[in-house]
């Protein structure tokens, strides 16, 4: 259902890789709501997703770029403006990745080349992307800049490994460039805290399905799906919200203010923890 929210504005999406992830879904709706849209990714997600039926489907143009190469942004704010007639309203950085959750290293054994990939990729684009957008002066006034997160930014999670440095970079960015482009150009900044949502992305995180199933049972909205998290995106593109920036709003049906539930208990008290030959606990 349309409310005419982004009617005339004008959004860059990046990260829609597949039907499952979170930016294809904010793509479908910011167009529903009325908006025109670019979509980017990096060549090989073009070559290996289906972002090309997305751009079809909703009439945008896909611009390929690696969103570390100050470059590649530079082309991707340049065509998008072009294509669409003017200066961006909106922009979703949906990105995140970790070779070293990819090649399994655990946090006690980072590679360390892979971990300034995993920043670079994860967190500093977003600061590469901002100030790209920045310098050619290509977001308008009142514009809004949203990036994805996840709450082991702030707690720790099994599993979850560099990419909680990543976030937390992420939302420091989100903190410190918002006040200078707030104040000099009016764009706000933000970073939505999703619930754990099952995606390409998500997947690769270990453990996953029980922190899915976890987070699920703690939550008294239960867990906000990519659905939830692109109508919340929405509403921070819309000029409903002109006056937020500089947060890390939480999208997560209550999960980041709760310490027990009664279905998490009742869940607990079903199991116990998995046990070596010596009775130490397995932590994984
Ligand atoms: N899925 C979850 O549980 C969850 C929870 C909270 C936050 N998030 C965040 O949401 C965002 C989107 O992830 P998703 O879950 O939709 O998964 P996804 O795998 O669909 O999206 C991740 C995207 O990042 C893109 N990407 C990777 N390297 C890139 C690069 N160098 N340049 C440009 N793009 C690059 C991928 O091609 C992919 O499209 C990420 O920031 C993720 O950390 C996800």
């Amino acid at each position: 259902m349309s409310n005419n929210l982004l009617t005339g504005k004008k959004g860059i999406i990046f990260g829609a890789l597949n039907e499952m992830s979170i930016a294809w879904k904010v793509a479908e709706r910011a167009v529903e709501e009325g908006a025109t849209i670019t979509l980017s990714n990096t060549p090989l997600a073009v070559r290996m997703g289906t972002t090309n039926e997305l751009a079809q489907k909703l009439n945008a143009t896909l611009i390929p770029a690696d969103a570390t190469s100050v470059e590649d942004l530079t082309e991707v704010f340049r065509q998008s403006t072009e294509v669409l007639g003017g200066k961006i309203d909106f922009v979703l950085h949906s990105i995140g990745m970790s070779p070293n959750v990819r090649k399994k290293r655990t946090y006690d054994d980072l590679d360390y080349d892979m971990l300034t990939s995993t920043l670079d990729i994860s967190a500093i684009s977003f600061h590469k992307m901002l100030q790209t957008a920045k310098k050619l002066d290509a977001i308008n006034q009142y514009g809004s800049v949203v990036a994805l997160t996840y709450m082991a930014a702030q707690r720790t999670m099994f599993g979850y490994n560099d990419m909680a440095d990543a976030k937390a970079m992420l939302e420091s960015i989100a903190r410190s460039f918002g006040y200078i482009y707030g104040r000099e150009k009016d764009v706000r900044i933000n970073t939505i805290s999703q619930s754990p949502t099952m995606t390409t992305a998500g997947s690769g995180v270990k453990g996953f399905d029980s922190l899915v199933d976890f987070a699920e049972r703690m939550s008294p909205l239960g867990n906000a799906s990519a659905d939830d998290c692109a109508n919340y995106c929405i509403t921070l593109f819309s000029d409903l919200t002109r006056k937020v920036t500089m947060q890390n709003l939480y999208h997560d049906g209550g999960f980041s203010s709760m310490g027990m539930s009664y279905r998490a208990m009742e869940q607990y008290l079903k199991g116990f923890d998995f046990k070596d030959e010596n009775g130490k606990i397995i932590y994984g």
